[in-house]
């Protein structure tokens, strides 16, 4: 059946296009490595926001996410058992040992950038902690494998959950991966758990945002009732988050949200 204008299904970028999403990931990319840097021990959630609102506007860019739907930050920044959409706060001192998920959105000459990572204030993760870092990195490598054209969007979804299901822990299924580009949020959506097939078939030329968010015990999550942003696992186990854009070529998806250029 024909699809009603304007509800496209997946969204194919020309290389023009492509070209500003290029350099939106990689200045999304470079802030996220250096915002990364500066979690520490005794380090406000503010601060952290600060000091990312000062990269995204060294690298000519400016926040994608303040005031998306009303945001109030520069970037997220989800600790512990919170999982994504936690926003800088000046009484929250980063301590040894805490899992710190930062999510960076650049909008640089109309084109977005999206990527987040999580990272340990202070070395050394807690085995649990560190078993559920590296799962959560592992699955979306396998995800980024699994994007190829040709394949329906259902097959990155159940990549995550086999790598996710094997180490015993559980993926989000609240929030999703998404086309992103011109918008932050694109069709077609990319969930991270096994779906029905959905009938989009990956080609060259999409742009996704994948991202999988993973909990060390149930999938179950809540949303702050103060804020209305913070989302938390309901049991209040741990949780982690990483996300890449990728855009689909003839042959392995191309990450995009890369700090360097691939000459580099
Ligand atoms: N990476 C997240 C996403 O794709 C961040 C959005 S935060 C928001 O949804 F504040 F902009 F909503
Ligand atoms: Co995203």
């Amino acid at each position: 059946m024909a699809k009603p204008p304007g509800k496209a299904r997946f969204v194919v970028h020309p290389p023009a296009t492509i070209a500003g999403i290029r350099d939106a990931a990689r200045a999304t990319a470079r802030v996220l490595q250096e915002l990364s840097r500066q979690v520490q021990p005794g380090v406000t959630t503010l601060m952290l926001d600060q000091l990312a609102g000062q990269l995204i506007r060294s690298q000519g860019g400016e926040s994608a996410f303040l005031g998306y739907h009303g945001y109030p930050g520069q970037v997220c920044i989800s600790v512990n058992e919170e999982v994504v959409h936690g926003i800088g706060c000046a009484d929250r001192v980063l301590a040894p040992g805490d899992l710190v998920g930062l999510d960076v959105g650049v909008r640089l000459k109309g084109c977005i950038g999206d990527s987040a990572a999580t990272i340990c204030a202070g070395g050394r993760p807690a085995p649990v902690a560190a078993r559920l870092l590296n799962t959560t990195r592992e699955a979306l490598d396998a995800a980024i494998t699994a994007a190829r054209c040709g394949v329906d969007v259902c097959e990155i979804g159940k990549a995550v959950e086999k790598v996710v299901k094997a180490a015993g822990f559980s993926v989000v299924r609240d929030f999703v991966g998404h086309g992103c580009g011109r918008d932050l949020h694109e069709p077609p959506e990319v969930p991270n758990f096994t779906t029905p097939a959905r009938g989009v078939i990956l080609q060259p030329g999409m742009v996704l945002a994948i991202e999988p968010m993973v909990n060390a015990g149930g999938w179950r999550v809540t949303v702050d009732r103060g804020d209305g942003w913070t989302v938390r696992t309901a049991d209040g186990s741990l949780s982690a988050h990483f996300e890449h854009m990728v855009l689909i070529t003839e042959g392995e998806a191309e990450v995009l949200t890369c700090p360097k250029t691939p000459s580099e």
